[in-house]
């Protein structure tokens, strides 16, 4: 068990010095200068490994977010006689950040969860219905010119309504998007580390399965909610897409690295399943070229949060932790193990 955190210096109580390492919504950057001794990446360009490091030394707060890799070195910086004392992160998702590297350091890590739930849930909900009634070719083939109008045959999907959808990871997000598909005449079946309580399992009549092989086997539809941590790395590789319905649709809005992008690639162009709605990828923002031409596959740019609510929420609990902290209080979204 790591020590008490760092307490604030008095300096940083009153007008801390906060480096934000990308652009946020206007308004938040506008709150953040009026509060704080903000330095704002007007650039928008993502900092270097390096660049990170010296933040370090001469903040009080970092503000990065999912495209930095906070590294050992950015804490190690910070140790040895650098200024960090919080690492206050835009978003959720907290794998880009040395966590191990952070307790050893002493320095606490906060994230925005909630207020993006509703957003990417909405988002994984579009995924779910794009993929089997083919929405982005449909959308293409009109842009193109050559459609030639309503046929009996044309552009046939397939119904959603009495499919049975796999929930990996009930959290937050994977409740919510359980509650939106129920709505939509899914049956839920959830795979999570831990049982839900009956009163929640009973409002989305989700069934629970211990093993996720045997659920994998059963559905109709895979939507990825977990965290990417250590235990969720590659949790879906080749030997689960052999256990996967030959119709069966896999959705990730999590994150690119929970599947193993090689065995994806392989189980669309072997027809091991039927298609995959991706908001996210492994080596972001890189997409592999196997991914973008094959069939039965929508990919959106990692938009699952992205709305100007959900974006100034986050900014505003980005704000509220470092105030906390600044007044000698825990952070209220301080993460203890991976994502809160
Ligand atoms: C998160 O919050 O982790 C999202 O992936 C980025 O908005």
């Amino acid at each position: 068990m790591a020590s008490r955190s760092a307490r604030p210096s008095r300096a940083a109580q009153t007008r801390p010095k906060v480096i934000v390492t990308r652009r946020l919504p206007q308004a938040v950057e506008a709150r953040m200068a009026e509060l704080f001794d903000v330095e704002l990446n007007l650039d928008d360009v993502a900092m270097t490994p390096e660049a990170l490091a010296a933040a370090a030394a001469r903040c009080d707060v970092l503000v990065p977010t999912v495209t930095d890799h906070v590294h050992s070195g950015v804490f190690a910086a910070a140790a040895a006689g650098g200024r960090m004392k919080l690492c206050a992160n835009f978003g959720v998702g907290v794998d880009h950040i040395d966590l191990a590297a952070a307790r050893a350091a002493n320095i606490p890590v906060t994230n925005t969860p909630g207020v993006l739930t509703d957003d990417t849930a909405d988002m994984v909900m579009a995924l779910i219905l794009s993929v089997p009634r083919r929405l982005a070719e449909g959308e293409k083939l009109v842009r193109s010119g050559e459609w030639q109008g309503w046929a009996p045959t044309g552009m046939l999907g397939h119904r959603i309504t009495g499919k049975r959808l796999g929930v990996v990871g009930m959290g937050r997000i994977g409740r919510a998007v359980a509650a939106r598909a129920r709505a939509f005449g899914l049956t839920i079946h959830y795979h999570n580390r831990h049982r839900l309580p009956g009163e929640l399992e009973g409002e989305l009549e989700a069934t629970w399965w211990d093993n996720l092989d045997a659920m994998l086997a059963r559905v109709d539809i895979i939507t990825l909610n977990c965290p990417h941590t250590p235990e969720t790395h590659h949790l879906i590789g080749a030997r689960q897409f052999g256990l996967m319905q030959r119709h069966a649709y896999i959705i990730n809005a999590a994150r690119g690295e929970i599947v193993e992008t090689e065995a994806l690639c392989a189980a669309l162009a072997k027809g091991t399943i039927a298609g995959a709605g991706l908001d996210v990828y492994e080596h972001e923002p890189a997409v592999d070229p196997r991914l973008l031409a094959a069939p039965g596959v929508v990919l959106l740019p990692h938009m699952g949060s992205a709305t100007f609510e959900g974006r100034q929420a986050m900014g505003e609990k980005v704000i509220a932790n470092i105030r906390v902290w600044a007044d000698g209080h825990r952070p209220p979204d301080q993460v203890l193990e991976g994502w809160a």
